[in-house]
């Protein structure tokens, strides 16, 4: 189950031409390509007739014409040819998806098209200011996207999985953590005051002492995740203002596309984003290898954790994975699951009305979390 009235990442922006791009979303198949005068365009990925991939087939101007036999389809997944007969039942057609293109992202929408709106989009605009640099990449996570967005909001792992980088037993042993809950959103602020630089911080940022540094972690609904990283030598203090955009001297945003392509397996589109004028060619891209090794390092995680999951005789799930133990670094993450728990519940619910199946008197509704319904069924 995954909530649906949202724009997710669909890749990005240079991905996409005129060839044929299939990728799975939220388990729906979905071919994307662009129009001739360069729009993006997503449709059901199967044929209406013998359900054979679009993508097989080839594109005629804007006509997707299936590779089967010959239908064709307009970029709104209306057919508009069914070769050796002149009638075309209107019911005929495959679903099409609202795109955009915005903040380096393609995204897509996978919920009802009326309520598309790219008022919705993130605000990932970071990504489009003058004076930074951005570098991506793209992983297919063999996870559940909520093992990726728990990675996301705990950043204690840094001094276990990226001990040559970011990682420091600081972060781990004596930051300062707060979990601050807006609305649907949640921030997870971590501050270290008077600690040694991590390795990446005395590669990039130059010091040879100790410093402040603090990082931020948000999560809104269904899975964006913007991170931020600042330092300032020692005995600065606590940034005014906003932490997530102050960088002190030193630092970087990382924003995270990720969007669930099934239950077990996640799409992951990731950009860096720090100062153009960090250093000369060689250090940027030794940087930018650096950001690339951390986010390998997280993805060699994932797909053992979610083996592991599907295997533990106490029969958890990624959704009820009861733990164990709860720790102090599990604030943010614990209460990302609620909004997500909550959100998923209303849709739940509201499919229900709309399907008029939950108004009868006297049904007694499930106590259960929505996830853990959505597991157990
Ligand atoms: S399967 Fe597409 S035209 Fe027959
Ligand atoms: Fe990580």
């Amino acid at each position: 189950m995954f909530l649906r009235n949202y724009w997710y990442a669909a890749g990005f922006p240079e991905e996409l031409g005129r060839e044929f791009l299939a990728r799975t979303f939220l388990n729906e198949n979905v071919v994307m390509f662009r129009k001739e005068d360069g729009t993006p365009v997503a449709l059901e990925d199967r044929c209406a007739h013998r359900r054979v991939p679009l993508s097989l087939g080839r594109l005629i101007g804007d006509t997707l014409e299936c590779g089967y036999h010959g239908l064709q389809y307009d970029c709104l997944g209306k057919c508009t040819r069914i070769p050796g007969q002149e009638r075309i039942p209107p019911k005929v057609a495959v679903r099409a998806y609202p795109m955009a293109e915005k903040h380096h992202f393609l995204w897509i929408w996978m919920g009802d098209t009326e309520k598309a709106d790219e008022y919705l989009i993130p605000d990932y605009s970071i990504l489009d200011r003058p004076g930074l640099r951005v570098s991506n990449i793209q992983f297919h996570m063999d996870a559940h996207v909520q093992l990726i967005i728990d990675n996301l909001l705990d950043l204690s792992h840094l001094t276990y999985v990226h001990g040559t980088t970011t990682g420091s037993p600081e972060i781990s042993e004596v930051a300062d953590v707060k979990t601050v809950r807006k609305g649907d959103a949640v921030q997870v602020l971590r501050w270290m005051e008077n600690v040694p630089p991590a390795p990446a911080f005395q590669e990039f940022g130059g010091y040879t002492s100790n410093i402040d540094s603090w990082q931020v972690c948000e999560f809104r609904p269904p899975t964006y995740v913007r991170v931020s990283y600042g330092s300032a030598p020692a005995g600065r203090g606590i940034p005014d203002g906003d932490w997530y955009e102050d960088q002190g001297d030193w630092g970087f945003y990382v924003y995270h596309g990720l969007t669930p392509e099934t239950e077990k397996r996640a799409h992951h589109y990731r950009y860096v984003a720090f100062k153009s004028g960090m250093g000369d060619a060689e250090t940027i891209e030794e940087f930018r290898f650096q950001c690339d090794q951390i986010i390998t390092e997280d993805s060699v995680l994932f797909p053992r954790q979610q083996v592991w999951i599907d295997r533990d005789p106490a029969e958890t799930t990624v959704w009820d994975i009861n733990s164990r133990v709860e720790i102090v670094h599990d604030g943010g993450l614990t209460v990302a699951r609620q909004i997500v728990d909550n959100l998923l519940t209303k849709q739940q619910n509201g499919n229900r009305v709309n399907g008029r199946k939950s108004t009868k008197k006297g049904k007694r509704k499930s106590k259960k979390p929505a996830r853990a319904r959505a597991a157990a069924s």
